[in-house]
């Protein structure tokens, strides 16, 4: 199959080049364009238009794959296709799909014609089809010129309603697409003059200090020869909410007490309010009932307050003009602050320690001087047994031990051995402390 034609290929070029000395076996006239596109289309947009380009092509070249139709669109190439029956089954990308995605474009390749299957408005310009066989100069057919007539429309729909903020500079767009461009007028109502202080600018109304007198409705219409087309946008006067009494903190507040935060708010329409704590909006069914009291007035009251209740409440003022929100902070102040505090239970524990370790001191100190005493008391009883056995001597050494040391010679040396170790001892136990 393909060698075939190739082979007939070969003999058609070596034919053509035989040609400048002999005449050509295909004449020029079997490769034309019979019709062209139309020279002036006018279309609606939305419906299909069809632009012909019906050519004639002897067998042979039709079967090449050397031949190429050709769409351009002011001068740029729209849309190719290659003619030979072979092209659809070259592993080469099909041309007319390379160029620009539209699924509203489709180039028939039997017979030429390129299809709108509905026309836009961008689609208006110059049109013509072209023939390219290789190695001959592309053969063109004549301009057509498509005028695409737009739909009158707005563009885009003007929304039903619009709220302006009371006092401010505000404007409302109306703008109309179509053939041919379209006037655009605004009207109050249906047919009165425009309030004072508004006025249209080229479809845009102007509102210089919004006020209440100017609300209503407004109409925008647009024409032109095609007809007319209207929109109503209904004007509404409004004010942003805004806080007259707004809740005040941070609160602090005993447990068992009664918490109470107020917010009260203004605007046009009239703003509702809804509390919240810790951003999770309060409603029956996440508050206690009997303890969340949500007041008309906007305040918030909570009985016998809980340590859970402590947290950031928040108000929210809200109405189609906007919303706002401010929140406070309570605080809840535990009766069982003592044991329940941490830094008193640190603090407690401390003092007990210090106490503990003051009892031991001292203990030891006591301890310590018992000791020395009961050591003196018995060197005193074996110097009395030794010396003289006195029973007044026993006493005395008692209540005067450092008289008795004094006189007791014999056994001093020990006795102060003894007692400087005991002193020392004593000395750490004051270090200690
Ligand atoms: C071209 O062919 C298509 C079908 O493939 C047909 O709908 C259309 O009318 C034809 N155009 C012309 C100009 O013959
Ligand atoms: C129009 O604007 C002027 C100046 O801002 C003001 O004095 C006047 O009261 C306004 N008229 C109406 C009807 O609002
Ligand atoms: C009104 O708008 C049109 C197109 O949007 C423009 O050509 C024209 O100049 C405008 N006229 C004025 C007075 O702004
Ligand atoms: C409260 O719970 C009931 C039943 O589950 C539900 O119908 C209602 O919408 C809830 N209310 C709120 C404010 O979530
Ligand atoms: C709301 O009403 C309650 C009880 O009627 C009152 O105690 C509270 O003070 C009121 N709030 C304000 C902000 O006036």
């Amino acid at each position: 199959m393909m060698k075939s034609q190739i082979t007939v290929w070969r003999l058609l070029s070596s034919a053509l080049i035989l040609g400048s000395v002999r005449a050509s076996p295909i004449p020029s006239a079997e490769v034309s364009i019979v019709e062209g596109p139309q020279p002036q289309l006018t279309a609606k947009e939305q419906s299909a238009v069809q632009l012909p380009c019906a050519y004639q092509l002897p067998d042979v070249l039709r079967q090449s794959n050397s031949v190429t139709l050709r769409w351009r669109k002011d001068g740029k190439t729209l849309r190719q296709v290659e003619l030979g029956q072979t092209s659809s089954t070259t592993s080469e990308p099909q041309l007319e799909t390379m160029v620009r995605e539209d699924a509203r474009l489709t180039l028939r390749k039997e017979n030429g014609s390129l299809h709108f299957a509905g026309v836009l408005a961008s689609d208006a310009g110059q049109y013509q089809c072209e023939l390219v066989v290789e190695g001959r100069p592309a053969i063109s057919s004549n301009s057509g010129s498509l005028e695409v007539i737009e739909q009158l429309k707005f563009v885009p729909q003007p929304q039903p309603t619009k709220n302006l903020e009371l006092g401010s500079v505000s404007k409302v767009h109306c703008k109309a697409q179509g053939t041919p461009p379209p006037q655009v007028k605004w009207m109050r109502e249906s047919q009165l003059p425009l309030p004072e202080n508004v006025t249209d600018h080229n479809g845009t109304l102007v509102f210089r200090g919004v006020s209440n007198e100017q609300r209503g409705q407004y109409t925008c219409m647009a024409s032109n020869s095609q007809g007319q087309i209207s929109a109503t946008v209904s004007i509404n006067v409004v004010v942003a909410p805004k806080f007259t009494v707004p809740p005040v903190g941070p609160g602090e507040i005993s447990e068992g007490d009664i918490a109470v935060m107020h917010c009260q708010a203004t605007g046009e329409p009239k703003p509702t309010i809804q509390w919240d704590k810790d951003l999770t909006y309060l409603n029956e069914n996440n508050t206690d009932p009997a303890r969340f009291h949500l007041l008309e007035n906007g305040t918030l009251e909570i009985h016998n307050v809980q340590t859970e209740d402590e947290g950031r409440y928040g108000c929210t003022i809200g109405s189609s003009a906007g919303l706002k929100r401010e929140e406070v902070l309570l605080v809840v102040k535990s009766n069982k602050s003592a044991s329940n505090s941490i830094i008193t239970r640190i603090i407690i524990v401390i003092i007990c320690l210090a106490f503990l370790y003051f009892v031991l001191v001292l203990g030891l100190k006591l301890w310590y001087r018992y000791r020395r005493h009961m050591g003196k008391v018995q060197l005193e009883d074996a110097t009395h047994a030794a010396v003289d056995g006195d029973g007044d001597g026993h006493e005395h050494a008692e209540h005067e031990p450092c008289l008795t040391e004094a006189n007791s010679s014999k056994n001093l040396k020990s006795k102060l051995r003894e007692s400087t170790i005991l002193e020392q001892e004593s000395q750490v136990a004051d270090d200690i402390v």
